[in-house]
């Protein structure tokens, strides 16, 4: 079924980052698959005056459906129109992995696609990420490419190590391809077991240096910081304290994220913290009340830790809040 992103009520993150580059805070990408973190997204960010962009990998679209997807987000729209709201909302494809994928994704309501070509080479991925640019721009559509590449698991593809950006291949980059930010790794990484720490070792900082010798190459060009949950100690502790094991689990520092979010990074992905504090309050209802059943009983306090967390990173970490 094929959508245009304005029907549903979306924009694309042209003038989301321009914003956030002039007010130096950065937009929030939080990804989702079901209902409830689609609504404690938009009411987080509405209650707080927070632009966002929904974030949907390949898989998180193939579980929502493909064809569900854009009327649940033009349901998500509404309802935040319908307190009141009037932050700006961008649908946006996480790290796309083919032209195929990301023109799928267009076609059908999407304001925003990531194409990930990091894992090609340097000619490869200039050349995927043209293609797709050439197609979005048609439509008006913003896309986000990246250089370099994070540990852990970028959705379908893992890498064990990271490979920094190396910032003199970003103008080269930005300038044959055409796309309007550019994810970056500088140290961060995805999922909730970000470093291997010895006890009391701190997690190493982030590779300001490297950032900003990119700032200084693609003066205010929009950058686009993966891998950027803090794994929240308050809710790894619940998850094993009932009956979860996520030993040595670490995020990122958020005085890392307050500073990135200070500089030429306009847009923060987030989607580990998100599914930590679901489960965290889901576990804690199952264990204090075994005898629950009726999902709302455990979902629904889910989707209000969610909205708290959401809420709270916009104000503190983010500084994304207010701005609407
Ligand atoms: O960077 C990847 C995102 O966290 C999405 O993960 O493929 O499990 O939906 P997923
Ligand atoms: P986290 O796993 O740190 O939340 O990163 C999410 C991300 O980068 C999605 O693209
Ligand atoms: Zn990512």
């Amino acid at each position: 079924m094929n959508h245009n992103y304005t029907e549903l009520g979306l924009v694309n993150t042209k003038e989301m980052f321009a914003q956030a580059m002039q007010g130096k805070y950065a937009v929030p990408a939080y990804n989702f698959n079901n209902m409830e973190q689609l609504q404690a997204i938009v009411t987080g960010c509405a209650q707080s005056g927070s632009p966002v962009i929904l974030q949907v990998s390949g898989s998180a679209r193939k579980y929502a459906d493909p064809i569900f997807l854009p009327y649940m987000v033009q349901g998500a729209v509404a309802m935040a129109r319908d307190i009141g709201s009037s932050i700006p909302i961008a649908l946006h494809l996480d790290h796309g992995s083919s032209f195929e994928q990301a023109k799928d994704c267009i076609d059908s309501g999407f304001s925003s696609v990531m194409i990930d070509g990091s894992h090609h080479s340097f000619e490869e991925n200039i050349k995927v990420t043209v293609e797709v640019v050439e197609y979005a721009h048609t439509f008006d559509v913003t896309v986000e490419g990246e250089l370099g590449v994070l540990a852990g698991v970028e959705d379908e593809v893992s890498s064990e190590v990271s490979h920094y950006t190396r910032p003199e291949e970003v103008e080269e980059f930005v300038e044959k391809t055409g796309v309007d930010s550019l994810a970056i790794s500088i140290g961060t990484s995805h999922g909730a077991h970000k470093f291997k720490l010895a006890p009391g070792e701190l997690p190493p900082p982030l590779r300001f240096d490297i950032l900003e010798e990119i700032e200084k190459r693609l003066p205010g060009f929009p950058i686009v910081l993966h891998g950027a949950s803090s794994v929240t100690p308050k809710h790894v502790d619940m998850i094993n304290e009932f009956g979860g094991n996520l030993e040595s689990a670490v995020g990122i520092p958020v005085d890392q994220l307050r500073r990135a979010a200070g500089s030429a990074v306009c847009k923060i992905n987030i989607d580990s913290d998100g599914r930590l504090a679901m489960t965290a309050v889901i576990r804690k209802v199952f264990a204090q009340s075994p005898a629950e059943f009726d999902p709302r009983k455990y979902l629904g306090p889910a989707r209000d830790e969610l909205i708290t967390l959401i809420k709270e990173k916009n104000e503190n970490v983010l500084g994304s809040a207010g701005k609407f």
